[in-house]
């Protein structure tokens, strides 16, 4: 099948965009408003974009809490969302009033960041901290404005459970990472097998 996009003439019951590019990893993203209110939502329009220096970004689909905080403190953290996390990492999307920390909703402890100010999950296998680089409002390929906005931050601390290191590697499979599909739907990371580049790639 083909449709074109202006139309979205599929003929599904749902929109399959979002099951088409999936699995997506999920940023579960920790910030702080300006009078020190935490906050924590996930995004799996999220992604690493470099690596070295490393630079994640994450779009949010209107101007949400997260994007708001991080334009006014600059700072935020990607924490990685594993299965025994996937519960809570929900429930933290719930839209709750402004001020009301989704960590106390969610039941989940908070850890100190070391170089950013807003804290991280301190259950998660791995953590980002990041500085913000910019934030952008999405537009068509017309220049029509979209009201999306991608975050971009420089990751300038990685925080990493000991024991998903296996032979020297962070071990996704130990981590038991969840990645965002279409639908309802989510990924588990339960098996990996290896592919070498071809030499001078
Ligand atoms: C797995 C998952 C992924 C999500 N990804 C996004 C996303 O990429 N962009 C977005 O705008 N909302 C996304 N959401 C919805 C937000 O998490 C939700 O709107 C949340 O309340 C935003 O919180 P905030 O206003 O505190 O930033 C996602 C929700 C879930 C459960």
């Amino acid at each position: 099948m083909f449709y074109d996009t202006e139309t979205n003439g599929h003929g599904l019951p749902h929109d399959p965009i979002k099951a088409i590019v999936a699995p997506r990893p999920i940023g579960w993203v920790s910030s702080l408003g300006p009078d020190g209110a935490v906050n924590l939502a996930p995004y799996s329009y999220f992604n690493i974009f470099a690596s070295n220096p490393p630079i994640v970004g994450f779009s949010s689909e209107g101007l949400k809490d997260s994007v708001s905080f991080i334009a006014q403190t600059k700072e935020f953290v990607c924490n990685l969302v594993s299965w025994d996390l996937r519960d809570a990492m929900n429930a933290t999307s719930a839209p709750l009033p402004r001020g009301e920390s989704e960590f106390v909703h969610a039941g989940l402890e908070t850890a100190p960041s070391r170089l950013v100010a807003p804290p991280r999950v301190k259950a998660s296998p791995a953590s980002l901290e990041c500085r913000l680089v910019s934030i952008q409002e999405l537009t068509t390929a017309d220049g029509r404005k979209l009201d999306r906005w991608l975050v971009l931050g420089h990751v300038v601390g990685v925080h990493i459970d000991e024991s998903c290191i296996v032979n020297g590697r962070f071990d996704i499979t130990t981590a038991k990472t969840i990645a965002r599909c279409g639908y309802a739907d989510y990924v588990v990371a339960d098996k990996v097998f290896s592919i070498t580049r071809p030499r001078g790639a």
